[in-house]
């Protein structure tokens, strides 16, 4: 009899089984399936769990926040919390190539991510969210760079611990429901999937402060109002853009020089294609309005209809 609280006392029994009283240590995004598998591992060994928090300076508004809300405040959870946010920036500070500002991204990630680790005593498992699409090889980009950031591939021979993936036989909604029945919120269960380089490669060309302050707070309005108008469990993905050019408009009758956001709405099955999700003008004119109101540095919104292909989701 096959159900989800069944499946949690069975994995919970059989990590206690695979780890004994030993400690484990886990790379916590935020995302899906790193926080199903957090709450789980803490349901099973307690504090025996030791999770590690980045933040690279390239998370959407508030989400480092929440992650320590959730697992340190309310789920009581062994929660190292790292801003690395200036390391990340200065190192990306000039890059424009897409690809080399993802390289960086990554190499940094696991760089910290390793200093923390070797800080920690006693460590001989890495716990890991890989669920049973990622085994398959879905293919998409998401499976590839996920694998980057988190497989222990990355880490030096002396810090190769053994994995606990007790999510490895779930399937996405399935990843869900065990994150519910955990008692994780809806917010964070049914989170929209978000690129692990984060608002880095929404920040088109090299990333500025400015910019990134500009782009992070048009996409908290942006999810504010999918939130608001219930689009946020309907739309796939949807976020904003910033380019690295200025337009000319004129606010209070005066010319003015700033940057444009880009909306995007995107829906897919598998993220190797993708629709254009046809927004209603009401919605799509009050998020404009709220950025071009709210959002210092902008005068300008524009939404992207492109589908996948011709253009990839993420701009870069
Ligand atoms: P594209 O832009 O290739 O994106 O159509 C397909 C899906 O993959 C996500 N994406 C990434 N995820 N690291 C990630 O973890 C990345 O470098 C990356 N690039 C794209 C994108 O958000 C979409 O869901």
């Amino acid at each position: 009899n096959w159900n989800m609280k069944n499946f949690i006392s069975d994995q919970v029994e059989l990590v206690r089984r695979q780890v004994g009283d030993k400690k484990v240590l886990l790379a916590l995004s935020g995302g899906v399936d790193s926080s199903v598998v957090a709450a789980l591992l803490l349901k099973a060994i307690g504090n025996n769990l030791t999770c590690v928090h980045v933040n690279h300076g390239l998370l959407r508004k508030g989400e480092a926040e929440q992650v320590v809300k959730v697992f340190r405040e309310e789920l009581g959870a062994n929660l190292i919390y790292v801003d690395a946010s200036e390391r990340f920036l200065n190192k990306l500070e000039g890059v424009s190539d897409p690809e080399k500002k993802r390289k960086i991204i990554g190499a940094e990630f696991i760089r910290v991510f390793e200093e923390e680790a070797r800080k920690l005593e006693g460590i001989e498992y890495l716990g890991q969210g890989t669920i049973y699409p990622d085994i398959v090889e879905s293919g998409t980009k998401t499976a590839k760079v996920v694998k980057s950031h988190h497989n222990v591939g990355g880490l030096p021979e002396d810090l190769q611990f053994e994995l606990v993936e007790p999510l490895r036989q779930l399937f996405k909604d399935e990843v869900r429901a065990c994150g519910l029945e955990l008692g994780l919120p809806d917010e964070m269960v049914y989170r929209q999937p978000f690129p692990g380089p984060g608002l880095g490669v929404r920040c088109l060309g090299a990333i500025t402060r400015e910019r990134l302050e500009v782009v992070r707070e048009a996409d908290a309005i942006l999810r504010e109002e999918f939130k608001n108008a219930g689009l946020d469990r309907q739309v796939w993905q949807y976020f904003t853009i910033i380019p690295d050019f200025k337009s000319v408009g004129v606010r209070d009758n005066a010319r003015c020089f700033e940057y444009p956001i880009i909306l995007r709405a995107v829906n897919t099955v598998d993220a190797m294609t993708a629709t254009i999700e046809q927004l209603p003008w009401p919605i799509l004119l009050k998020i404009t309005d709220r950025i071009l109101k709210e959002v210092k540095g902008v005068n300008r919104v524009c939404y992207d209809l492109t589908p996948k292909p011709v253009g990839t989701i993420e701009w870069e």
